[in-house]
């Protein structure tokens, strides 16, 4: 526990991973620029994710699956501006990690020097540890991500629940214990039945970070835009909204629109002006 006066140290992986051990939760929320980066420094919050929900968050494509390194790369350098403390993942996007091992371990260290990243993450359990394995080999933190991955939301045949069926849950407990053993030092569990999350947390030594995962996860984290209500297509049945930041945009912009239509800004105050003086020789030579 840290005072006002005292600084509280940058947010490692081994200092997230030991949080667990701690009985700490982690508390994690995306961000894909810098004001957003700098409110999440002044919350103290101990982890931003560079999400590829920029897609569909900020971009507005229908899914995750157009994001591209440089539009990671591009968003992560804007938060890493607005952090000191802050850890800071970034995600690898579809189609950067999955062809081959010597790709994931490029695109991870493309996040890292180029973007400033602290660490990357990467969905996917059994299927992925080899990449995961690459990455932390060549000194990369790695984050993962089972249970409802977007990135193949198409082949889960959509945003679903996963893990409900014996069979199912067996696999994504093998999913966790997998992506552990290949050396992740967190592991995010999203929309997974919240009985199944208590289980996989309990027999992880890594924190387990849960969205739509129920209480028991050793973190939590959100997507902005459903926890700030400035993403309005849809709010996912497990996201909670703590603002309507959509509707404060709105009557902000009308306010300003009403005003200079009616004439009401910019006032004086909002202006610059010239001295008498130079005025009269201004107006004087016209
Ligand atoms: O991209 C993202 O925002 C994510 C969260 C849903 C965990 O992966």
């Amino acid at each position: 526990m840290t005072t006002a006066a005292e600084k509280r140290a940058k947010l490692t992986a081994p200092a997230i991973r030991q949080m667990k051990a701690e009985g700490t939760p982690v508390v994690m929320v995306t961000a894909y620029d810098y004001p957003t980066a700098r409110a999440v420094e002044a919350a103290q919050l101990e982890a931003i994710l560079v999400g590829d929900s920029l897609g569909m968050v900020v971009l507005g494509y229908e899914s995750t699956v157009p994001v591209t390194m440089d539009d990671m790369i591009h968003h992560t350098r804007a938060v890493m501006r607005g952090v000191e403390t802050v850890h800071v993942v970034a995600d690898l996007p579809f189609m950067s990690y999955q062809i081959s091992e010597t790709q994931a371990v490029e695109n991870a260290g493309r996040l890292m020097k180029e973007g400033g990243a602290d660490a990357v993450k990467l969905e996917g359990g059994r299927t992925m540890a080899t990449k995961i394995a690459a990455i932390v080999s060549a000194g990369i933190p790695v984050m993962a991500h089972i249970g409802l991955t977007p990135q193949t939301a198409s082949a889960l045949g959509g945003f679903k629940v996963q893990g409900r069926s014996l069979e199912a849950a067996k696999g994504v407990i093998d999913d966790a214990l997998a992506v552990e053993a290949a050396g992740a030092y967190s592991v995010v569990l999203e929309a997974v039945p919240r009985q199944l999350a208590k289980i996989i947390t309990s027999r992880l030594s890594i924190p387990t970070i849960g969205i739509g995962a129920g209480i028991e996860c050793d973190g939590q984290v959100l997507v902005n835009g459903d926890l700030l209500g400035a993403y309005d297509r849809f709010t996912p049945r497990f996201a909670k909204r703590y603002a309507e930041l959509q509707t404060v945009m709105q009557d902000a912009f009308r306010s300003f629109a009403d005003e200079v239509r009616s004439g009401a800004f910019p006032t004086k105050e909002h202006g610059f002006a010239i001295s008498r003086d130079v005025l009269e020789q201004l107006e004087g030579g016209m």
